[in-house]
């Protein structure tokens, strides 16, 4: 499949099949997505992989789907508020990859800020030297929503002389 199809043919996925994933897959998809462009090198993402128990702690209001895998993706913060913007910027390309990598065989993902608020940041242990990026949530899809429309990108688009 064309890259391009394969980005234009992943949706966030909101309802999973209860199948396991093989985590030996998973790691290889993160692998894949530490290729993520970085500036310096930073290679700022952490990801945790949050159990049943403390899946239930977080009470997320669709249940994260039923997803066999939920990760969160942190983000070092880093020196300054410049390196701070081009991580979390950085670490948007790691789970972008990561999506891709997982879609290209099938397995969908889910995207959400679940994690972000004061309540989740305590339960799951997380410092303030990180910033959280995401929760992905991952596993064979149940349904796939129909694609949501995007503006013509002719519209987001200004030449300068
Ligand atoms: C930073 C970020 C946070 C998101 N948080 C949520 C969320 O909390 N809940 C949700 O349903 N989708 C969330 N999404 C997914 C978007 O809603 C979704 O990508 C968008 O509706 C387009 O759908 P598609 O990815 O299937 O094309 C998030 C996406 C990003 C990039």
């Amino acid at each position: 499949m064309k890259i391009a199809d394969l980005i234009t043919s992943r949706r966030n996925i909101k309802k999973f099949k209860p199948d396991p994933l093989d985590k030996n897959k998973v790691l290889e998809w993160l692998d894949a997505a530490s290729w993520a462009p970085n500036h310096k090198m930073t290679e700022p993402w952490e990801i945790l992989f949050v159990g049943p128990e403390t899946r239930a702690e977080i009470n997320h209001k669709i249940d994260f789907g039923g997803a066999p895998v939920v990760m969160v993706i942190l983000s070092k913060k880093g020196k300054t508020e410049v390196e701070r913007e081009e991580n979390m910027a950085a670490t948007a390309c790691f789970i972008q990859n990561f999506m891709l990598a997982a879609w290209s065989e099938g397995v969908g993902t889910f995207w959400s800020s679940a994690a972000a608020s004061k309540r989740s940041r305590d339960i799951l242990n997380i410092s303030d030297e990180y910033d959280v990026v995401g929760v992905i949530s991952a596993g064979y899809p149940e349904e796939i929503p129909e694609p949501k429309p995007r503006t013509p990108i002719s519209q987001k688009i200004k030449e300068l002389s």
